[in-house]
């Protein structure tokens, strides 16, 4: 059955966006992390990837205790990364070369470093306490209830002056704000206008699924057998996070973004393990525009996983609703590693994929050079948060490592002389220079996908599942057919001599057989051009 989808007047239907987590960038400056000027530098190189525009990691102030998503000021840019005017530029050089630009807006927790949380201590009779949620412990002295933060330790830490606990469902260092207070919602909204005012095409909205708690503090239940990505530390988080109530919030932000032009676009960070609780965040096309869609990036790597995953997707979500699609981010391991465990055939075999499914896709920095996750040696390591959970099943910073752009000291991510924030990955030829020189590289295939799915955008709109077995899925996204061979074996498709055929192996110069037919080799994906 053939799905419709999208809006064809959005911008990001069919559009290709870029993240860039900062930091690991393109370092200006010598100090060995990344910011805004290096970014600026590489501008002509995502022009030339082709992408449609940006997501930045926070640029916010922040004393880094999570990388940037602990925020002590939501109206200014974090010195490391240059000066608000350094960012006013970036903006501006994007929107000259048609890039456009996405922030990363954190509204579920401040830094405590943040004045208000700085105030809601220090007076427990000022505004500001009530920005934050504070309770009062159980008779016993023991946290209000069961809820455990990111580090796997109670959500709540005592103030020990007032005998109450305030709210954190990451560090003790991010207190959680109280999105019940009408004066945070203000406080908010004026954030927005003040990047929408500075011409930002939208925000990605950290802890999309989570900013509203249950206003009667009520344990979180234990998670019977499911995925295990879903489950926090044995519980399911359905009075810690994932109230409804964000629904009338992201309505009137929404509203906000809308009027100032429909092309300003809201993405949610929605970790949610369920199609309809995913479809609930666009709404009724009036809540976010898109929303992350964590089931296909915890997917397994096969046929059938795949297409079922995209089939619900796609039946869960509302008339014109963009899906997304995304591997790698800079909280989980990349996909090279995840998907593909290094492999380059696989590697191919996921870019071809995402690339020619309906809807708008996500590159992670490095995707498209096949960039695995990195070692990076305890002595070196810089995530607080993953350092703290007792036996983490994964180190954040392996996925945050710098973008390898040459071969060489600094590898034209820093000066040779500077220690980069984070180590390098192994010089393994999959760096920028090297893969533009080589013809057949993966970043020359991924050049080659998003050409193509330039090309076919306006047909890209609808999704028709014509075969998904333990071998293959074969699917038509507008002018596209696909064949995916997850196998070790070699299977056929039909096309016709008029029809472009590329390869996840080489791109161009699939042989068709005089009777028609091509073959799809082993970990190979052949997308026919009608
Ligand atoms: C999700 C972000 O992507 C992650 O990096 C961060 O640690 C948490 N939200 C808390 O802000």
């Amino acid at each position: 059955m053939e799905m419709k989808l999208g809006n064809p007047h959005d911008w990001w239907n069919n559009a290709v966006l870029y993240h860039v987590y900062l930091r690991s960038f393109a370092d200006s400056n010598g100090d060995g992390f990344g910011d805004l000027r290096g970014a600026m530098d590489r501008l002509e190189y995502l022009l030339e990837l082709g992408v449609d525009g940006v997501w930045l990691s926070p640029t916010t102030p922040s004393p880094n205790d999570d990388w940037g998503y602990d925020v002590s000021d939501y109206l200014g840019v974090h010195p490391d990364y240059g000066a608000l005017s350094d960012l006013d530029e970036f903006i501006d050089r994007c929107d000259r070369l048609g890039l456009k630009v996405l922030l990363d807006l954190v509204p579920n927790h401040t830094s405590s470093k943040h004045e208000w949380f700085i105030k809601a201590l220090s007076d427990p009779t000022s505004r500001y306490r009530k920005y934050y949620v504070f309770a009062k412990g159980k008779p016993d002295g023991s946290p209000p209830n069961n809820w455990i933060d990111a580090t796997g330790s109670s959500a709540w830490t005592l103030d020990p002056s007032s005998g109450e606990y305030y709210l954190h469902n990451f560090l003790p260092t991010q207190p959680d704000l109280n999105w019940w207070n009408e004066d945070v919602q203000k406080e908010f909204e004026n954030i927005l206008r003040f990047w929408f005012d500075r011409n930002v095409a939208g925000f990605r909205i950290d802890v999309a699924h989570g900013v509203f708690k249950d206003r009667f503090l009520q344990d979180d239940p234990p998670a019977p057998e499911m995925s295990k990505e879903f489950s926090h530390f044995g519980l399911i988080e359905t009075y810690s996070k994932n109230r409804e109530d964000v629904h009338p919030l992201y309505r009137s932000w929404r509203r906000i973004a809308d009027a100032y032009d429909p092309s300003r676009l809201l993405v949610g960070e929605t970790w949610v393990g369920d199609f309809s609780k995913l479809a609930s965040f666009y709404g009724n096309n009036d809540e976010l525009n898109l929303a992350f869609n964590f089931m296909f990036v915890f997917s397994e790597f096969n046929a059938k996983a795949l297409s079922e995953v995209v089939g619900k997707t796609l039946a869960a979500l509302p008339v014109d609703a963009s899906p997304v699609w995304t591997g790698s981010n800079h909280d989980i391991s990349r996909f090279p590693t995840r998907w593909a465990d290094g492999d380059d055939d696989k590697i191919r075999m996921a870019l071809t994929i995402l690339l020619t499914l309906p809807g708008t896709v996500f590159l992670y920095y490095g995707d498209e050079l096949g960039m695995c996750d990195v070692e990076v040696a305890v002595e070196l390591q810089k995530d607080p948060m993953t350092k703290l959970i007792p036996g983490a099943r994964f180190q954040r910073d392996r996925a945050r490592t710098p973008m390898p752009w040459r071969e060489g000291p600094g590898r034209g991510f820093c000066d040779p002389m500077t220690t980069p924030w984070l180590p390098f990955g192994p010089e393994d030829a999959r760096d920028v220079e090297s893969q533009l020189r080589d013809h057949g590289s993966i970043l020359n295939l991924t050049k080659g996908l998003i050409r193509l799915r330039n090309e076919a955008k306006e047909t890209l709109s609808s999704y028709d599942l014509i075969e998904a077995t333990e071998e293959t899925w074969r699917y038509r996204c507008g002018s596209l057919e696909v064949m995916a061979n997850f196998s070790e074996g070699v299977h056929e498709i039909e096309t016709e001599k008029s029809q472009r055929v590329l390869s996840s192996r080489y791109l161009e110069g699939v042989t068709i057989r005089d009777d028609g037919r091509v073959e799809v080799g082993p970990k190979e994906v052949v997308v026919i051009k009608r």
